[in-house]
């Protein structure tokens, strides 16, 4: 169950995971083995819980990890291009990046210039050459805005809670693209948006949650002073 898969090691976390039945798919499997936490979160690395990075922001917990992987696999085949809006430590766009392989590409983006650097540098401390080629690119920015230079994109993962689902994102998807992002402030919702090929947009709810706010720095810096 959610909260309940804590191990020791990496794989134990993910076997956890695989055994109460938050990740099944064979690819998001072994891209969370391929991806050690450790890397991204040096204290309790392999707890199903979230983390704080400092600065507000918090690694979310391994279960929501798995949840979004899951959800968003279909516009994560090989060769596809995401952006990770609130990318934090830098794991999920790790995760992506693997699942993209080395002819797609991940585009993480945190208003937190600390973060960023501090991501860049956790995934250079396993692939070095991910960054190198730009598999994974991590820039400064409000990610309410999205990061159109780089758009469109065959998928979209928000890790932080908008109090509305910004329009500039689901304008940056492509058709058929996907939108995952908490919405919400006291009481949130995963909402999953669908685009398909003509540019219809279909929205589902997916679960209730509890995600640190999609926000200013100014607001996100009154969290940590
Ligand atoms: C839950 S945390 C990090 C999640 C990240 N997926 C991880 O697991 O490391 C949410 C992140 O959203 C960032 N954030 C909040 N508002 C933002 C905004 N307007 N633009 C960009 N990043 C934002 C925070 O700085 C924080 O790093």
């Amino acid at each position: 169950m959610a909260w309940r898969c804590s191990g020791n090691t990496n794989i134990e976390l993910i076997d956890n995971l695989v055994n109460a039945s938050i990740i099944s798919n064979e690819r998001v499997i072994a891209a969370m083995r391929s991806i050690d936490r450790k890397h991204y979160c040096p204290r309790f690395s392999y707890e199903d819980s979230p983390q704080t990075l400092g600065y507000g922001a918090t690694i979310s917990a391994p279960h929501m990890h798995g949840y979004a992987l899951e959800n968003l696999e279909p516009f994560l085949r090989p060769g596809m291009k995401a952006l990770d809006v609130g990318s934090g430590s830098g794991y999920l766009s790790a995760c992506m990046a693997e699942m993209v392989g080395e002819t797609g590409k991940i585009v993480g983006i945190d208003h937190i210039k600390e973060l960023v650097h501090s991501s860049i540098r956790n995934v250079e401390k396993s692939h070095r050459e991910w960054i190198e080629r730009e598999q994974i690119k991590i820039v400064l920015g409000d990610g309410r805005l999205g990061y159109e230079q780089e758009g469109p994109y065959d998928c979209i993962h928000v890790g932080a809670a908008a109090p509305t689902t910004p329009t500039e994102l689901l304008n940056q998807l492509k058709s058929p693209g996907r939108l995952f992002i908490p919405v919400g402030r006291d009481s949130q919702m995963i909402l999953v948006y669908d685009k398909d090929k003509d540019g219809n947009l279909n929205k589902k709810e997916l679960m209730g949650v509890m995600y640190v706010p999609l926000t200013s720095v100014e607001n996100q810096k009154s969290f940590y002073g």
